[in-house]
């Protein structure tokens, strides 16, 4: 994938390595990746990760879940950088309707949880998201889901909460470009921590930051 103006995504992608990780873009032949992170994932994280008891892929769930062109549909992969074993992985699917709209989804195998990977997945995806012009993520989460809640806190971006009822909620996570960034933080009186909010408008989407033939 060509990513004309992913600004820092390289330095992102290499950002693993004193965690004795790598990471990179899964390919639509990463199936076995695939297969090897679920594998290592708990009853538990099963659930938390699909909503429901998944006791195994389906071949449909596999082609899902590898159709990724790196635009509509983008994913991370990291793996020990040892033994290259897959250990995580988080992705994004643009929204039909909304573009600038997508929805995330990520996991680590058991093994590795609370070693840092979830953020380092989280930080990467989100530095594509803002190179291929999403300006909006959203995760559809059990509400029991601390992990996701930490990641989210720690993010320091401007998050909202909606309850979809029956224990699940949708967070919607407002992007900023580096260079708005910069410009909110110059304003003079605002800080660098953005607090959850449940009243912000949607973020518009900024055309002038995607190239769709650079995909
Ligand atoms: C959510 C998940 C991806 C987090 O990955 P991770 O590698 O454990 O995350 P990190 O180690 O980067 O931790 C990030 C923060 O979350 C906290 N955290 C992680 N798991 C937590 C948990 N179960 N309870 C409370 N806090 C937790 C960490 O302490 C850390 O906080 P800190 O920065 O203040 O120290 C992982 O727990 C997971 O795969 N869960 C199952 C699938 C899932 O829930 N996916 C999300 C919905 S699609």
């Amino acid at each position: 994938m060509t990513v004309s103006n992913a600004r820092g995504l390289q330095t992102t992608l290499t950002a693993g390595a004193p965690l004795g990780v790598g990471l990179r873009l899964l390919q639509p032949n990463d199936a076995p990746a695939v297969q090897a992170v679920f594998a290592g994932l708990g009853p538990q994280s099963r659930w938390l990760r699909f909503l429901s008891g998944k006791p195994a892929l389906t071949d449909a769930d596999l082609r899902q879940l590898t159709s990724v062109d790196g635009w509509t549909h983008l994913a991370v992969v990291a793996s020990t950088l040892t033994s290259q074993q897959p250990i995580g992985i988080a992705r994004f699917v643009r929204d039909r309707l909304d573009a600038g709209s997508a929805e995330v989804a990520l996991a680590v195998v058991d093994a590795w949880q609370r070693r840092g990977i979830g953020g380092l997945l989280a930080d990467c995806l989100i530095a594509c998201a803002v190179a291929v012009g999403v300006r909006r993520l959203t995760m559809t989460v059990s509400a029991e889901n601390a992990g996701v809640r930490a990641l989210l806190d720690r993010s320091q971006l401007e998050v909202t909460r909606m309850d979809l009822g029956f224990g699940v909620w949708e967070y919607a996570v407002a992007l900023e470009r580096p260079w708005d960034d910069q410009a909110r933080r110059s304003q003079p009186g605002r800080s660098g921590a953005r607090p959850v909010d449940a009243g912000r408008p949607r973020p518009t989407i900024a055309p002038e930051t995607v190239d769709p033939s650079a995909a």
